[in-house]
């Protein structure tokens, strides 16, 4: 039996090995990780991650042919392909602070290999990571002894947090970036295998290494970019008599456009975008490609725009000041069905609300416990609650962050008589009733649409 090792046991590698081991019952996979209390999380009931269907997964295959350890060593001697999905968060120290990676763990990882490694090993890039950093794994890897070989593959991953198990089960493409060599061509082949037991051949790329690692960046770039002109012109349509919803529709109608991701919110979040697009533009700056590099810095700038943006208009619209009012957040989540925070829009806002000393309230169904991280130098300022009809109690307005569902569905009427009046709501994600709620008693201020107010 083949065995598969993933080193990470995170985002990306928990929900991506959970599916290759029910698809492949043949392949044995196994998943570590240093810390120990997200080990044993993966082995309970209570998963480290929230997933929509993440649980069923895990319960399907743990322990049949999927296995967690904190045994690094065992498990890359033991593996014939290793998967690298450890962590790679934007440096915030030294040279390149707050735009490259910061590979740290990345190269302990690739000397953990090198150091336990007793046969050859095919190992893959899963981690996001700049371009041309599968070189420096394998001169790590290949430094001094040589009597094992290493070949390194990148293999991208696409799934979105919340769709993870859609998207793992039918992707749209699966790209393996491989070197034009033999051992490359069959490892390239190898790994398509294990894939090819469920996405159809004709959706598996292959590509050089340098293309597949570059691809990803470019990938999430585009996706940011679109964002981040909708929401660009979201501004214009608040100050002219447009509609951001209708001009998406009209441009998303056109076919070479396409309508998806052209939803306008009050900015982007998640751990992928602004990351690797400051990656992509530290790389452009170290070809000297400054024309380039600022072109595509401008996404993460429009971004930053928004959500100031968004915060500013709360306060003008109510008085100019929000000193001493309640304000409940509606989701801190970076998106839906998701409990991760990392760059949710709701840190940047909630930053500006307490510092313009509003009482803030932030209410979610899955992320109140990063939240609480994120804002830990903020303790004692905001309050966490559960029950979203509890935190708008005694409030001024409403900021909904995150589009979950249920909070389309809630009763605004008894919302609306537990408020301060005039109450508000600021709908950062366009994704209330908005008419119901202006003829419930809000004044209503969605993003990129004139405002349905009774003042
Ligand atoms: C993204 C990519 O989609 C995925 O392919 C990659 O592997 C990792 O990065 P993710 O960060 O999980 O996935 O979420 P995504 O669904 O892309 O949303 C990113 C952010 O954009 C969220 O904050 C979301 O709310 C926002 N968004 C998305 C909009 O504001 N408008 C849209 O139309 C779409
Ligand atoms: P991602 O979103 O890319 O999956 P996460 O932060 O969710 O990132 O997961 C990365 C995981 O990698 C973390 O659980 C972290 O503990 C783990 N990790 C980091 N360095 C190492 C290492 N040297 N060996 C094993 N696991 C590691």
């Amino acid at each position: 039996m083949k065995t598969i090792l993933c080193i990470g046991a995170g985002y990306v590698g928990g929900p991506t090995m959970a599916m290759i081991a029910k698809k492949c019952p043949d392949i044995k996979v196994l998943v570590v990780d240093i810390d120990a209390a997200r080990i044993q999380a993966w082995q309970s009931d209570r998963l480290p991650i929230y997933e929509p269907g993440l649980a069923e997964l895990v319960k399907a295959t743990l322990n049949k042919n999927l296995f967690f350890s904190t045994d690094v060593a065992a498990g890359i001697r033991e593996a014939d392909i290793i998967f690298v999905s450890v962590n790679t968060p934007t440096k915030t120290f030294g040279e390149g602070a707050g735009r490259a990676a910061n590979l740290q763990y990345w190269e302990k990882t690739a000397r953990e290999i090198k150091a336990n490694a007793t046969s050859d090993k095919i190992v893959v890039e899963k981690s996001t990571l700049p371009v041309r950093t599968a070189e420096a794994m394998e001169r790590i890897l290949h430094s001094g002894n040589k009597t094992v070989h290493f070949e390194v593959l990148s293999n991208p991953e696409f799934l979105a947090e919340g769709t993870a198990t859609k998207d793992l089960e039918t992707p749209d493409r699966i790209l393996i970036g491989g070197h034009d060599t033999e051992s490359g061509h069959r490892a390239v082949a190898a790994l398509a295998d294990v894939y090819a037991h469920w996405v159809p051949r004709n959706r598996i790329l292959t590509t050089s290494v340098w293309s597949s690692e570059l691809s990803k960046l470019a990938a999430n770039a585009f996706l940011a970019q679109r964002i981040s002109s909708i929401n660009s012109l979201s501004a214009l349509c608040e100050r002219t008599e447009a509609n951001i919803s209708e001009v998406a529709r009209a441009i998303g109608m056109d076919a070479r456009i396409g309508s998806r991701f052209l939803n306008a919110s009050v900015g982007f979040g998640g751990s992928c975008f602004k990351k690797d697009i400051l990656n992509l533009v530290y790389l452009c700056q170290h070809y000297g490609l400054t024309e380039v590099a600022t072109y595509w810095e401008q996404v993460v700038t429009m971004n930053e725009y928004q959500e100031d943006r968004f915060a500013k208009k709360m306060s003008s619209t109510m008085f100019n000041t929000v000193a001493g009012k309640r304000i409940a957040v509606f989701g801190f989540a970076f998106k839906a069905d998701t409990g991760d925070t990392r760059e949710s829009p709701a840190i940047r806002v909630c930053r500006y609300l307490i510092e313009e000393r509003a009482a803030v309230v932030v209410t979610d169904p899955k992320a109140l416990e990063n939240a609480k991280k994120d804002l830990a130098d903020l303790a004692g300022k905001i309050t966490y609650e559960p029950d979203p009809y509890k935190a708008a109690e005694g409030a001024h307005a409403l900021a909904v962050i995150t589009d979950w569902e249920d909070y389309a569905t809630l009763d605004y009427k008894r919302i609306y008589d537990s408020m301060v009046k005039p109450a508000f709501i600021f709908d950062g994600r366009n994704c209330l009733d908005h008419k119901t709620l202006f003829e419930i008693g809000f004044n209503v201020h969605p993003i990129g649409k004139i405002p349905l107010s009774h003042l």
